[in-house]
């Protein structure tokens, strides 16, 4: 069933360009080039608050969803982990959807603050991979991912689905909310439909990255950094490597460095930087300084331009297609993936079963 690939995290690395093309098709009206959501028995218009709940990576996911429906929508938004929000008593007030992504459906805390939620009178909204799991049954607005069977358990394809379902809604949502024209409506779905070759642009990287393993394998301890929707991504790069090679790691706001982390670097500590170039990429790059300016070994993730203006004197870099800000965070995803998966396999360890982990987490 693997086919050519030694672990099945790495043939779902692979297959995600074609599933997010796949997923995407559900969701774009290719000659209208309009996005197009399932039923739903409200009005979107009517929303005036989205509460996102998930854990892990799709936590990860609804990260970078709010920056999305913050910018494109106008709608505030508040953001939880799963096993946090029923505790804390939320606010849930009339006209809220709230949000649930999850890979599998089932993982009990997600689950549980969807019934809480339910209660609470909010529109229910799912975005998930398994269409027949619990929360896909008691969604009021069911949003599939169609990334297929997900068997490694760190998530891969399924994430990168869920962000693409995710930018749809966001830009949707701009649209009902007349935050979005027509013609704007036209360019995000331009930049969507790019992203599948984005995705294998920078999966042709994969050797570029087994080659760096062994930079980061000895490492006690790696910082990622990002900014704003790549922020997340940070995260989420920290989490990957944990969960397969059980390095320490940590993903940090790049500009919350000097708050704290960069007492940890010195030459042992890689950091990896991920920043497309753009408007926030003069602010990563000083970030970036300051760990160099520490002795800190720097892998630095960005487009040819970013490279040009700022690889010098990184111990490595990664060079990334230019792509539109809106699916950078899907792109970044691949680097971040494929150096844990490499680095995990040139440490030897069990990469689709890492230890004390499960696949789906249905106790709270
Ligand atoms: O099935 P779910 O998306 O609800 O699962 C959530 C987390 O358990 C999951 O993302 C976990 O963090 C993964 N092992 C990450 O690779």
């Amino acid at each position: 069933e693997k086919g050519q690939y030694r672990h099945y995290m790495q043939k779902e690395i692979f297959e995600q360009p074609t599933v997010v093309a796949q997923t995407l098709q559900s969701y774009i009206r290719p000659l209208e080039q309009q996005v197009a959501l399932p039923q739903m028995d409200f009005d979107l218009k009517d929303i005036k608050r989205i509460t996102i709940v998930a854990c892990g990576t799709s936590y990860y996911a609804g990260m970078v969803a709010k920056y999305w429906f913050e910018t494109f929508a106008r709608v505030p938004v508040d953001l939880d982990v799963a096993s946090e929000f029923r505790y804390r008593d939320p606010v849930l007030e009339p006209g809220g959807l709230a949000l649930f992504i999850s890979q599998s459906g089932e993982t009990a805390d997600t689950l549980a603050a969807l019934r809480h939620s339910k209660e609470q009178g909010q529109k229910i909204a799912v975005v998930v991979n398994v269409p027949t799991s619990s929360m896909a049954r008691e969604a009021d607005l069911l949003l599939p991912t169609h990334a297929g069977p997900e068997i490694g358990v760190a998530s891969t394809k399924a994430f990168s689905c869920q962000l693409a379902v995710l930018a749809a809604l966001a830009a949707h949502l701009a649209v009902v909310k007349g935050k979005m024209s027509r013609d704007e409506e036209h360019e995000v779905v331009e930049h969507l439909t790019e992203a599948p070759a984005a995705l294998n642009a920078a999966l042709a990287h994969d050797e570029d990255i087994s080659d760096m393993a062994h930079l980061i394998a000895p490492a006690r301890d790696v910082l990622y950094l990002g900014r704003g929707p790549d922020y997340p991504l940070a995260l989420e790069g920290a989490l990957k490597l944990k969960e397969i090679s059980y390095i320490h790691a940590e993903g940090y706001a790049s500009g919350e460095m000097k708050h704290g982390p960069i007492a940890l670097i010195d030459e042992a500590v890689p950091v990896i930087v991920l920043a497309p170039s753009g408007p926030l990429f003069e602010k990563t790059v000083s970030n970036m300084q300051e760990v160099m300016a520490r002795g800190g070994k720097v892998v630095l993730i960005s487009d040819a331009a970013g490279l040009a203006e700022a690889g010098e004197g990184c111990m490595a870099t990664i060079e990334m297609p230019k792509v539109h800000p809106l699916i950078a965070p899907l792109v970044y995803a691949v680097p971040v993936q494929l150096l844990a998966y490499h680095v995990a396999v040139a440490k030897g360890t069990d990469v689709d079963q890492p230890r004390n982990l499960a696949k789906s987490v249905t106790v709270e």
